[in-house]
């Protein structure tokens, strides 16, 4: 098997969370044991459904970059439970929102992904001091409606993309983090206290559908060129189970 070469750019895939039942119970075989235990805990059908699609795209998008079969990948996880393939050669992280998952790789460090649903009631004062920097909150007092809210829905999937990077999640302290907050962000403009030792992290904001936002984060060795992700790309059920008449073809 062979692992695709480490010249190869970030990429992301965005996934569609639906499919009708009998794909469905198509798609719980690429998944592991572990994890169809995992989806057969919900109470609500379409979560079921959500996890086992966003669940499937990610092993076989892990399987198209030399993982092995989707059902047989043999997974770990960090400290503060970030999955990680055993023995790769790439790095890989999931999010999902609503109705949509983002899948992100990279071959040049630790990637982490996020996707959120843009929702203004969400935001509160108490909200933006938890997730804020003193320097982002001193920017966010200029702001007024609707710029707050977009600003902040900005922040943080862009905070949120770091702390995937970093596999620390929300354990470690969002005000740590000094991110962009203007629509086009320098990918070179995350601030970390204290730094990862030989490491940069680069922004990327990624396209996402009507009503969310979605950024991603790649730890890149210090002193290397941003290497910016490849255009966001599209993986449809067919491309995760596909219909029996079109399977073996292309
Ligand atoms: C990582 C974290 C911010 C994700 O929050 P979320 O709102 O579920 O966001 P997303 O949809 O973007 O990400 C979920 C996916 O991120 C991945 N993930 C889980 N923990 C992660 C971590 N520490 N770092 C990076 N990615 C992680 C998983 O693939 C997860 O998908 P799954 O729950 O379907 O398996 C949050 O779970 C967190 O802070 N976790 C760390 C602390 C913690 O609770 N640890 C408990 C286990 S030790």
């Amino acid at each position: 098997m062979t692992a695709v070469a480490s010249t190869t750019a970030p990429g992301a895939w965005l996934v569609h969370l639906w499919a009708p039942p009998e794909r469905e119970a198509r798609l719980l075989r690429l998944l592991s044991e572990d994890d169809r235990q995992r989806c057969a805990r919900f109470v609500f059908p379409w979560l079921e459904t959500r996890f086992a699609v966003a669940h499937a795209a990610l092993r076989v998008i892990a399987s198209r970059h030399g993982a092995g079969p989707p059902s047989q990948q043999r997974w770990t996880k960090g400290p503060h439970g970030k999955p990680a393939l055993v023995d790769s050669a790439f790095e890989i992280n999931l999010s999902h929102a609503g109705d949509w998952a983002l899948v992100a790789v990279s071959h040049d460090g630790p990637v982490g992904v996020d996707i959120e649903a843009l929702a203004p009631e969400r935001v509160s004062p108490g909200m933006v001091k938890t997730v804020t920097s003193e320097l982002e909150r001193a920017a966010f007092a200029t702001l007024c409606e609707p710029q707050h809210s977009a600003a902040f829905f900005r922040l943080w999937v862009r905070k949120e993309a770091m702390l995937k990077a970093l596999g620390t999640g929300l354990t470690r302290r969002l005000g740590t983090i000094d991110v962009p907050l203007q629509t086009e962000a320098p990918p070179d403009g995350v601030v970390l206290r204290p730094p990862v030792p030989g490491r940069r992290p680069w922004l990327w904001d990624l396209p996402a559908p009507l009503g969310y936002l979605a950024a991603m984060v790649v730890l890149q060795p210090e002193g290397e060129p941003a290497r910016p992700p490849g255009p966001l790309q599209w993986l449809s059920l067919d491309d995760l189970d596909p219909p029996p008449q079109s399977a073996g073809m292309g």
